[in-house]
């Protein structure tokens, strides 16, 4: 704290840390005015859950690549990456952004199309049907001791949970599924995620 009061930290600048593949994916986004990435909270806590992970990560909900370039970054030697996307276009375009790492793969199609990959042993879910109505099928997707990551959740303490003044029956789901061990992890003050773990 400097002698007037003021606190004297540096202003806050975008973070220097990131990895080129999340880099780049950002810039895409940019360009595109793409709004729905992931942010870099949530980027982090998929990177340091991939650290622990072997063999097949997916995600479902490409967007522009950004998911993917947090879990193909930290990625252990011999792991995959698949990420499915159902618009061709931007498919595509982030196919193209990983045109020089063999081990992302960019599926165009419907996220329950990634059953012929799994089984996986993490997946990120943003796509939003998944999360509300996607519970069997992700039990399909996730070996024994799976982990899925559902992103964009708002914080909360109450049980049953709340959302917009109403029960929030998608985590209420999550929650009571036996199938599933799962907490609620906030990444920011304004946002959480849930984990799930398949027992
Ligand atoms: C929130 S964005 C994904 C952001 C991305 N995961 C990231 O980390 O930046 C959701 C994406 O899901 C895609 N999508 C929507 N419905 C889908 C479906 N049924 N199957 C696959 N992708 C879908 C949308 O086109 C959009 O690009």
């Amino acid at each position: 704290m400097a002698s007037d009061g003021v606190c004297d930290t540096p202003a806050v600048t975008a973070p220097t840390d990131l990895r080129p593949a999340v880099r780049r994916a950002l810039d895409l986004s940019r360009r595109r005015g793409f709004v729905k990435s992931s942010r870099v909270e949530t980027g982090r806590l998929l990177a340091a859950l991939a650290a622990s992970r072997s063999g097949t990560l997916g995600e479902c909900g490409t967007g522009c690549g950004v998911g993917a370039a947090w879990l193909s970054s930290a990625a252990r030697e011999g792991s995959t990456v698949v990420t499915a996307e159902v618009d061709a276009d931007l498919a595509d375009a982030v196919a193209e952004l990983f045109a020089d790492d063999p081990r992302v793969e960019v599926v165009h199609g419907d996220w329950t199309s990634l059953l012929e990959r799994a089984p996986f042993s993490l997946l990120f879910l943003d796509v939003r049907e998944a999360k509300t109505s996607g519970v069997e099928t992700v039990a399909e997707l996730l070996g024994p001791g799976g982990i899925v990551v559902l992103d964009d959740f708002t914080p909360c303490a109450a049980w049953p949970p709340v959302y917009d003044g109403r029960v929030d029956v998608t985590r209420q789901q999550w929650f009571t599924d036996d199938r599933f061990t799962t907490v609620e992890v906030m990444v920011a003050s304004d946002a959480a995620v849930l984990i799930a773990t398949r027992r």
